[in-house]
């Protein structure tokens, strides 16, 4: 894969939720898939955010930065809450619909904030390399978080780290009873939205 800068990741990520492909599923078996999609891909790059990016804003962009994060920490709280409510409620009932349509809606406005606000500040004070660097940071981290939102977790690091990661062999257990799309699913999704 070619050298990306962070923003530019963290927005691709941000067009791959697959929020559609739920919505529009024509049966339950595959609704059930594309919700689990969903919350893996949020959860894991929500904590990857937390542990990269979030402390760089701290870093880079001082008491400015400070509130960036804070802010987005909140946020993030709000969507963990709501994606372990929807991982208790059956793929089907209205009410799952309805929880998971509240979750993008606040993701929607917390990704719009990153992408127009938060990273064009944050990569206007970072060296390219620097970018590059944390973009490599974020993948690899991204690779080794928890697939299930944990809303209880403290969001700084470390402690996100070692509770994620703690609660990691049981999420990867989980998951074997989990239906996720295939592989083709996803291209197809992929071609679908043209990413
Ligand atoms: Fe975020």
């Amino acid at each position: 894969m070619a050298t990306q800068t962070l923003k530019e990741t963290v927005m691709h990520d941000h067009r791959e939720l697959f929020y559609d492909q739920y919505k529009n599923a024509a049966d339950a078996e595959s609704k059930e898939k594309w919700s689990n999609q969903y919350t893996w891909v949020v959860t894991r790059h929500s904590v990857s955010e937390e542990i990269v990016v979030y402390p760089l804003f701290e870093k880079k962009l001082g008491e400015e930065g400070k509130k960036m994060a804070d802010k987005d920490r909140t946020e993030h709280r709000e969507v963990k809450v709501l994606l372990a409510r929807v991982g208790n409620l059956s793929v089907g009932a209205p009410e799952h619909e309805n929880v998971l349509s509240k979750v993008n809606d606040v993701l929607a406005e917390h990704m719009k904030g990153e992408e127009e606000h938060d990273l064009p500040l944050l990569e206007s004070k970072l060296q390219t390399e620097e970018s590059y660097n944390a973009e490599r940071e974020f993948q690899r981290t991204k690779a080794l978080a928890p697939t299930r939102p944990h809303p209880t977790a403290p969001d700084k690091p470390p402690y996100e780290i070692l509770a994620g990661f703690l609660a990691l062999p049981m999420d990867k257990i989980k998951d074997l009873f989990s239906k996720f799309p295939t592989e083709e699913e996803i291209k197809a999704a992929k071609g679908k939205a043209g990413i």
